[in-house]
């Protein structure tokens, strides 16, 4: 029905979406297919709670409160900070904001925590005793879902920004305190006319990932 290869050529984070909702009809279908990743013993770990409407919208309230009262950055080691800073230049340039305006940029990071204004968001979710290779499963349905709302025209941005207020995100949305809260899933339609929405953040060569050994 979809050229896979197209889908993974137009799957770009979004950062601005319309408020139109996304039919239940097409989300089913994207939730069935990313049903079908492969996972570690088959274990499908897995757990998604959406929010739409108004828990959604307490949700964004309560995550911006904190948000602004203590902000916080997903760490990440020295030796990659290089491609956040050439990720900001790219995203935030697109935007119009310059490296020095401290200002604006701290308003666009406040974005991740409206979800980029997407009337749904999904916390991703997988039980706290599973490990590495469980979280890797995770990831495999994540892109599966996400690829899967691509082809149905629906936009997406994975946001590990809202799992660095877990207890804001279990509190408000009643979720286990057994489940590890991994990252959030805004979905929504993309906004056109937003020009962030239309980059095409630079990869690696393959070699600079990829090796081969032997004949
Ligand atoms: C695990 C993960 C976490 C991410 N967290 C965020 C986030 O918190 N905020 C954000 O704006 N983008 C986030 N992104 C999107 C990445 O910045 C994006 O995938 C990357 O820069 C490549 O751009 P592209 O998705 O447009 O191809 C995340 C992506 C992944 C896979």
């Amino acid at each position: 029905m979809f050229d896979l290869d197209q889908t993974i050529k137009d799957r770009h984070s979004t950062r601005k979406f319309l408020s139109q909702p996304v039919p239940r009809a097409l989300l089913d279908e994207a939730l069935a297919l990313a049903q079908l990743a492969p996972s570690n013993s088959n274990i499908q770990p897995w757990r998604l709670v959406f929010a739409q409407g108004d828990r959604r919208d307490r949700l964004q309230e309560a995550l911006l409160n904190q948000a602004k009262q203590q902000p916080n950055v997903s760490p990440l080691p020295s030796a990659f900070q290089y491609y956040r800073q050439e990720l900001g230049a790219q995203v935030y340039g697109a935007m119009g904001i310059t490296r020095d305006d401290k200002a604006n940029r701290q308003l666009a990071v406040l974005r991740n925590y409206e979800f980029f204004g997407a009337p749904m968001v999904a916390i991703v979710c997988m039980h706290q005793d599973l490990g590495v290779a469980d979280a890797l499963s995770v990831g495999m349905y994540l892109q599966t879902l996400v690829l899967s709302l691509t082809a149905r025209g629906i936009g997406t941005c994975v946001e590990v920004s809202l799992a660095t207020y877990p207890e804001i995100i279990r509190n408000e949305l009643n979720i286990s305190p057994e489940l590890l809260i991994i990252c959030g899933l805004a979905v929504g339609y993309p906004d056109p006319d937003f020009p962030a929405n239309h980059l095409h953040i630079s990869r690696e060569s393959v070699e600079k990932n990829v090796s081969f050994q032997g004949d």
